[in-house]
């Protein structure tokens, strides 16, 4: 599906695939402006104050949602967030319903996380307020891929010519979708990894520079970014393989680092689940840089915020 032309500037952020590699450029350089040094606390800036930026998870989410939270706040606005289970949706509220209660109450700005693919592009267009996909359905999580290209970023020059293997559940993932989005304009080659069942052939269409791999060791070789992803069982009608078949034969263990280049970067989004996509001594290597995701998280979505909102 393709999102309505939007520009993280005037619009808010509904996906990567509408955006060109100098808006994309200009958020990772302000993100690096917001990353703490070593030893430092998070920047604090006021430039969002009297600014209310509502959080509506429709998802369970605790990192994307605290992230976002942590992002406004350190901006000096005000955030409300409401998930799903706790609010009207629950008692049968439509979301159209929802948004339009909320928009009432007049905030700057709507971050959105729902499982049905385009719904934050459905609200962007009734909607005059600058909405941000937190991650809708199998479409996009275009924060995610910001703050994973932030994180290729502080290991590597360039994204162009690097080779970044995305193994798991492919057809389920948000992340992988605009991940390859965002990697296919700056020039990387992509190979997507996973059970046939898992990895739909058309994605290979998906963007210039991406193929598919069904066996772990060809797509693990000469990779300078492994990025893990969680089977989405939420997401599966059908019986899954079970976690020991799972990590039998997607896992990742040490041993198949050595087929990566010897600086090979580890990546997950996270929640990881040890033992079905990956093996503990990997999750805790020194080649792992899951935490510096989740940290490079406040950074990046502190520079969407403000981007959109000041
Ligand atoms: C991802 C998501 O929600 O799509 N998680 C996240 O935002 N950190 C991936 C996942 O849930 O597996």
């Amino acid at each position: 599906m393709s999102a309505p032309v939007t520009s993280a500037k005037t619009a808010g952020l509904l996906g990567i695939e509408n955006l060109d590699r100098t808006e994309i450029e200009e958020i990772l350089e302000r993100a690096r402006f917001f990353q703490p040094l070593p030893n430092e606390t998070y920047r604090r800036l006021e430039v969002l104050k009297g600014k209310t930026v509502v959080n509506l998870f429709f998802e369970a989410s605790t990192r994307t949602r605290v992230s976002f939270e942590i992002a406004a706040r350190r901006l000096g606005a005000e955030t409300i967030t409401i998930a799903a289970q706790g609010s009207s949706v629950s008692k049968g509220e439509s979301l159209v319903d929802t948004l339009n209660t909320l928009a009432a109450m007049r905030p700057h700005a709507i971050v959105m996380r729902h499982a049905a693919s385009g719904a934050p592009m459905f609200l962007a267009r009734h909607l005059h307020i600058p909405i941000v996909n937190a991650g809708d359905g199998l479409h996009e999580h275009p924060t995610q891929a910001l703050l994973d290209a932030r994180t290729i970023l502080d290991h590597r020059p360039s994204l162009s010519g690097l080779r970044v293997a995305i193994i798991g559940d492919i057809a389920h993932s948000r992340v992988a979708r605009s991940n390859v989005h965002l990697l296919s304009k700056f020039g990387a080659d992509i190979v997507l990894c996973g059970p046939p069942s898992l990895l739909p052939r058309e994605l290979a269409n998906l963007a210039p520079g991406v193929s598919l791999a069904f066996r772990m060791k060809e797509a693990i070789q000469g990779a300078d970014v492994i990025m893990m992803l969680r089977v989405q069982l939420e997401r599966q009608h059908e019986a899954p393989m079970s976690a020991g078949e799972y990590f039998r034969f997607y896992g990742l263990r040490l041993e198949h680092l050595a087929l990566a280049k010897p600086d090979v970067i580890v990546m997950h989004p996270g929640p990881i689940n040890r033992g079905r996509e990956l093996s503990s001594e990997v999750a805790d290597s020194q080649r792992s840089v899951i935490l510096n995701q989740v940290e490079n998280g406040v950074a990046v979505r502190m520079a969407v915020l403000e981007r959109i909102l000041s």
